[in-house]
């Protein structure tokens, strides 16, 4: 299936939370398309928002400090929009443990906020949701597929099934189309590396750059589905610009199922020193933690014609190459 991507040329497009990794990436590829781009983003620590992420673009965006809690102003930034790219997100499953009602005010609150100020404001937009494997929980089968049933094993989890169930409800009452994508581990440029409560990838090449070993809980064969940001951002575009997507979920991952031992392996190689050492696992993050994930893409490769282009290996290449070049911006002591 052919996508012309010259239909963003000219769209005004919204992203929310736009200063962070994801949309930074898919700011930088909307702007190349030729959209005028607002970034709308709340500049909350310890998330992943950096001014350098749009350094490249930064005369070509408008960026509006908000908070998708805040109604008013969010509801005076829909207006007129073509698409809505909504990111922002309490992105951390521990932090959605420890504080669950700030998980439920910026995932839940902040999502009915978007959902009522299109209901109000602007009934056309099209809206491509930030879904998550966290979704899924355990999966029951594998690879999983889009009718794979829902049991998160954290607050995060649910929530974000919340939203994209907030979304799906407002859009088909008041008429927007909206499409969830339903991430895997996303990694890549861009990616706060301040910490490891999420991007997990990312902050191992910080941690073997640093020569500091790379800590694997348990036994580390656990599996993940690791897709490059260049990818996600791809399907982002590419659910936008096909009408058939509306109300419609799909996986995005790479389809591989990787070995946890496996990716630290490959981020020391690709970084070219390292090391790791087994510790055993916090008895809050074994709590939550998933054993075994990979997703089938079928779906969205037969809607959009969506595939993954960045294997493992070269995409954490060019993920090092990057944080070689801008370490400063990144990398903080
Ligand atoms: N990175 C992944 O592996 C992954 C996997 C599944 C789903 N996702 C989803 O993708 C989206 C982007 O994640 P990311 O990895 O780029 O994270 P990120 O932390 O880099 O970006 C999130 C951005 O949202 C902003 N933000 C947080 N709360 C906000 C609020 N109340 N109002 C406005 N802005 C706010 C932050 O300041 C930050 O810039 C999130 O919705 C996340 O749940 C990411």
């Amino acid at each position: 299936m052919q996508v012309d991507f010259s239909q963003m040329n000219g769209k005004k497009v919204l992203i929310t939370g736009g200063l962070g990794f994801i949309g930074s990436n898919l700011a930088q590829r909307l702007v190349q398309e030729g959209a005028q781009v607002t970034i709308f983003d709340a500049c909350l620590d310890p998330y992943g928002w950096n001014p350098a992420n749009i350094k490249e673009i930064r005369e070509q965006v408008q960026f509006v400090r908000g908070d998708v809690r805040d109604y008013g102003l969010l509801s005076t930034h829909v207006l007129e929009v073509d698409y809505i790219f909504h990111l922002a997100a309490q992105v951390g499953r521990e932090i959605s443990m420890s504080d669950p009602a700030l998980d439920v005010a910026i995932n839940c609150d902040g999502t009915l906020n978007l959902c009522r100020a299109l209901a109000a404001h602007n009934r056309c937009a099209r809206v491509v949701f930030a879904g998550s494997r966290g979704q899924i929980g355990e999966p029951l089968y594998t690879p999983v597929d889009e009718a794979h049933p829902q049991h998160p094993t954290d607050v995060y989890g649910i929530n974000k099934m919340a939203a994209e169930k907030y979304l799906f409800l407002f859009g088909k009452i008041y008429g927007f189309p909206v499409t969830s994508l339903r991430l895997n581990n996303v990694y890549g440029p861009r990616c706060q590396m301040h910490h490891g409560f999420y991007g997990i990838l990312n902050w191992f090449i910080r941690n073997a750059m640093h020569e500091k070993a790379i800590t694997v809980y348990g036994d580390g064969l656990q599996t993940r589905d690791y897709i490059h940001v260049d990818d996600v951002v791809d399907a982002f575009v590419r659910a936008a610009l096909c009408a058939e997507t509306n109300q419609q979920v799909f996986m995005i991952g790479s389809g591989i199922e990787t070995i946890f031992l496996d990716m630290v392996r490959g981020v020391i190689a690709g970084v070219g020193k390292g090391t790791w050492v087994h510790v055993p696992f916090p008895p809050e993050r074994e709590s939550i933690d998933i054993r075994k994930f990979v997703v089938s893409f079928e779906k969205m490769a037969r809607y959009t014609g969506w595939q993954p282009q960045v294997d493992l290996k070269s995409g954490i290449a060019r993920t090092v190459a990057f944080y070689q070049k801008r370490y400063s911006e990144y990398i903080t002591e």
